[in-house]
């Protein structure tokens, strides 16, 4: 199929090399010029696992190519792919001025037969907007189509070949067999196709995030009980998990979920709510809770360093919001770096793949370190953001050696306590008791 992708972000990027690399001819078009040069000279923009190779397998085979020209792509086109962003306005809602956009710069270069389909994020009416619209426009039907995606980003390529299911919100059986025919190649395990109305296909997208950022707020409220009341959330956790209606998936407490879809979407669940009369009190509470666990590790550098932390050099281990991605949109670390800068600390910081991104926001304010390791020289403390798999195992005699003061702020739980203190650590985590070892300062 003839597949034009409108928006090459990082959905848009996956999206349109996994549809090639299935057989499809996919052109992919962004309004950004030096992406499009870019990722026509085979550099990609993001940091993905695999999707480097994919890419250039798929342009070398010519059928993926990348284009500005948005008429060439849409005219030549069967399905035309809507990809664009959807940030969050200053309400909370979702902004839709570019897929707005959009939609009047494709329609008229669209064929008879096309079907839009919707990849984005969207509220609840979109597509039936998007129908409107286009009808208004040309004066005659055009086939739409909700398609939500529920990749994750740092495992892209492997949910989208193998998704645990496909969701798509349809107006007609014909457009849905279409779309399955699409979707044969990545659901030849029995995974299901499910077909819907367009409301319930662009609701089930926020309700699976509204849902999954549930989870963390609520095990993140539940880690902080246990720190007030002596409890171990690891041990709460396993003690809650075995029961088959709770399970363990996402119930791991931390510094709180960032990235660009969970805080958006669960802020622009709740604004359509409001817009329908309801009080989203769940979203609010989640939103809010997340809001404050952002915060958890500079509460507990305050009590720990209170002003003594002016001029520390401070390791940070973790930029990205979570491992295996550069993104670090509404990352919990952001959080932790402002308040050590404001605070006069000097952040020594490390991420295997985010470390540009981070440069381009605090520029020479922080120390940048080619190794986890190089960070720690010198250091009075770490703090861990980001649970990135080269720091679960991490020498911990070097790392004494390199520090000069001995505590660990884990905003992960990477580490057990009783063998950080036999490491000759003072180690706070996330709702597990505090392990000290007595030749550091306690709480000042
Ligand atoms: N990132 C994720 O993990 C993820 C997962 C599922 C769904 N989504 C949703 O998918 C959508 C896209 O997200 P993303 O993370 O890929 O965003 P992104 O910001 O990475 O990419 C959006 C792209 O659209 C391009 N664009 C903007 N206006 C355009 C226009 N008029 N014409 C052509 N291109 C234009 C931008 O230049 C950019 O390259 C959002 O609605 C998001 O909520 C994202």
């Amino acid at each position: 199929m003839k597949i034009a992708m409108i928006g090459t972000g990082y959905v848009g990027l996956v999206t349109g090399t996994c549809f090639a690399d299935s057989g499809n001819d996919v052109v992919c078009v962004d309004i950004d010029e030096a992406k499009i040069a870019a990722l026509r000279n085979g550099k990609i923009p993001i940091y993905e696992p695999g999707l480097s190779e994919l890419v250039l397998r798929n342009a070398e085979s010519g059928r993926l190519s990348f284009t500005t020209d948005l008429a060439e792509a849409v005219s030549a086109s069967k399905l035309v792919y809507l990809a664009v962003g959807t940030p969050p306005a200053d309400d909370g809602s979702a902004d839709l001025s570019a897929l707005r956009s959009v939609v009047d710069a494709i329609a008229p270069h669209l064929r008879e037969n096309a079907i839009v389909v919707t990849k984005s994020t969207v509220p609840v009416g979109t597509n039936q907007w998007i129908f409107e619209r286009l009808r208004a426009i040309l004066g005659r039907d055009v086939d739409v189509a909700s398609n939500p995606e529920f990749l994750k980003e740092g495992a892209a390529i492997e949910d989208f070949m193998k998704p645990d299911r496909v969701v798509v919100g349809v107006r007609s059986e014909k457009v849905a067999q279409t779309l399955h025919e699409l979707y044969r190649p990545f659901l030849r395990t029995d995974r299901p196709f499910l077909s819907m109305s367009p409301q319930s296909a662009e609701l089930t997208k926020y309700v699976a995030n509204a849902l999954l950022s549930t989870k963390i707020s609520f095990i993140n409220e539940m880690a902080n009980l246990c720190e007030r009341m002596g409890g171990d959330i690891n041990d709460v956790r396993r003690g809650i998990g075995h029961d088959q209606r709770i399970g363990f998936a996402f119930l791991f407490p931390g510094v709180g979920y960032g990235g660009s879809c969970f805080p958006k979407d669960v802020r622009a669940l709740a604004s359509m709510a409001r817009d329908h009369g309801l009080e989203p009190r769940i979203m609010d509470a989640v939103d809010l809770v997340n809001r404050e666990q952002k915060k958890v590790l500079v509460e507990k550098f305050e009590s720990h360093f209170g002003d003594e932390i002016v001029g520390k050099r401070i390791a940070v281990w973790g930029l990205a919001f979570k491992p295996r991605t550069d993104d670090i949109r509404e990352a919990p670390a952001l959080t932790l770096l402002d308040y050590l800068l404001q605070r006069g600390a000097v952040p020594q910081v490390h991420d295997p793949e985010a470390t540009e991104n981070i440069r381009q926001i605090y520029g020479s304010q922080l120390i940048y370190c080619e190794g986890a390791m190089d960070a720690l020289n010198g250091a009075d403390a770490l703090a861990i953001n980001t649970e990135w798999k080269a720091y679960h195992n991490p020498d911990f005699a070097e790392m004494r050696t390199r520090m000069n003061g001995h505590v660990i702020f884990d905003g992960r739980n990477l580490y057990e306590p009783a063998r950080m203190v036999e490491h000759g650590f003072t180690y706070h985590s996330i709702g597990r008791p505090l392990a000290s070892v007595s030749e550091e300062p306690q709480a000042v």
